[in-house]
């Protein structure tokens, strides 16, 4: 798979051991974040890694700050995004099967790497169950018209 990667200073050091986890399993990694540890602002790589999924330069996303909120919050306001902060694999398979979220976020101050490796596999094994789910995804679509 194609997927985009961002992270602001507080994520530097997961970012890269994500990346290279998702690199060694045969995935294409385009890496929008930061790569040194200077104080930055989380909204401009959420809305880069958001801007590439929305056009179908990557089949989805992984955003990382302290917490994962911030970055996400930034993402969720481009349109199509549906991103999810995920703390643990359960939630990180749900939100594809359920919500077909096409980012999924962390934060590097709440998850250790082997839990963050534990969430991107749950995501990426993960396939959207459609049905009344994808009912409810029209919902929210429309919410952004
Ligand atoms: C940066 O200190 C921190 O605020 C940021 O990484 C993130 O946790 C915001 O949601």
């Amino acid at each position: 798979m194609k997927i985009a990667i961002g992270n602001d200073h507080a994520a530097t050091d997961l970012k890269n051991e994500i990346m290279e986890y998702l690199t060694q399993k045969g995935h294409e990694v385009i890496n929008f974040g930061t790569d040194t540890k200077e104080s930055c602002h989380y909204p401009i790589y959420g809305e880069k890694v958001a801007r590439a999924v929305a056009a179908g330069e990557a089949d989805c996303g992984v955003l990382i700050c302290g917490t994962g909120v911030g970055i996400s919050i930034a993402a969720n306001k481009v349109k199509g995004i549906r991103a999810a902060v995920c703390s643990e694999p359960v939630t990180a398979r749900l939100v594809k099967e359920h919500n077909n979220a096409n980012i999924i976020a962390f934060g590097a101050r709440i998850v250790g790497a082997e839990t963050a490796r534990a969430i991107v596999d749950a995501y990426l094994s993960a396939e959207f169950a459609g049905g009344r789910h994808q009912s409810r995804i029209d919902m929210i679509s429309a919410l952004e018209k």
